[in-house]
């Protein structure tokens, strides 16, 4: 596995992370740690900050 971090912008407004990742509040409190994420960038996900397929409809 690679020490770098993966982000790859894709057309469909996926934006995948290949970690490993720690996300965060901006408190510092850790809300999810993961090794491969998908976030939103269209704004149709009803689970805010992930992709949750949403953008097929
Ligand atoms: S990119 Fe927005 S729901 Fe998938």
């Amino acid at each position: 596995m690679s020490d770098k971090v993966i982000i790859i912008k894709k057309n469909n407004g996926q934006i995948s992370v290949l970690g490993p990742v720690e996300i965060q509040d901006e408190n510092g409190t850790v809300l999810a740690t993961k090794t491969r994420c998908n976030f939103c960038s269209c704004g149709k996900t009803q689970d805010p900050l992930f992709c949750d397929g949403s953008h097929n409809k």
